[in-house]
């Protein structure tokens, strides 16, 4: 996916706002997610964003998400930004996030079981092996919190 920062996207210093890229983050996830599942999907959560360069009005992004891991009924999608230079082409990083949705059957809105995601290639294999390992710390967070509630 790729936007261009309007004066409209900007905080008063003229920078992108921390939230924008956040909705910007969350679209480009959602369609990733949205396109292994084929059903609408929900996102779940969202884990640490960090924003690592400001990006001015006029800026170029280039977001790229793709579907990490997949569980029964929920994936973990991955979101890289980059800045992309006007001028020469050359892309700075932005921000990274790691995002779970849910897909849910159209009929009753509730989750509904998808393809396992199959990686090929040794960057799709490092990323799945540390999707996995997200999901397992994110699970046993989860069961923390409940207990704790
Ligand atoms: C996400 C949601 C559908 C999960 O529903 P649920 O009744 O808890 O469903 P389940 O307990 O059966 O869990 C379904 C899957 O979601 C995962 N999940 C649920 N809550 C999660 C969370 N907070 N973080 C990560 N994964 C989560 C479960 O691990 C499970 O994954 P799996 O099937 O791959 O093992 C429900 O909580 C919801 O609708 N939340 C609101 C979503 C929303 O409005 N998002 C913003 C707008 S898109």
């Amino acid at each position: 996916m790729t936007e261009i920062v309007f004066p409209n996207d900007a905080n008063p210093l003229g920078n992108v706002m921390g939230g924008r890229i956040m909705h910007w983050i969350d679209i480009c996830a959602a369609i990733a997610a949205g396109r292994h599942a084929r059903t609408p999907v929900v996102t779940a959560s969202v884990d640490q964003i960090d924003f690592h360069r400001p990006v001015r009005v006029g800026g170029v992004l280039v977001i790229r998400a793709t579907v990490n891991c997949t569980g029964r009924t929920s994936m973990e999608v991955g979101v890289k930004m980059w800045n992309e230079d006007r001028a020469t082409g050359e892309r700075s990083h932005v921000a990274s996030a790691y995002l779970t949705f849910v897909s849910l059957d159209p009929d009753t809105g509730t989750p509904r079981r998808i393809a396992p995601v199959i990686p090929e290639t040794d960057d799709e294999k490092r990323r799945y092996r540390q999707a996995l390992e997200r999901r397992a710390r994110r699970l046993a967070q989860r069961e923390a919190d409940e207990k704790d509630a």
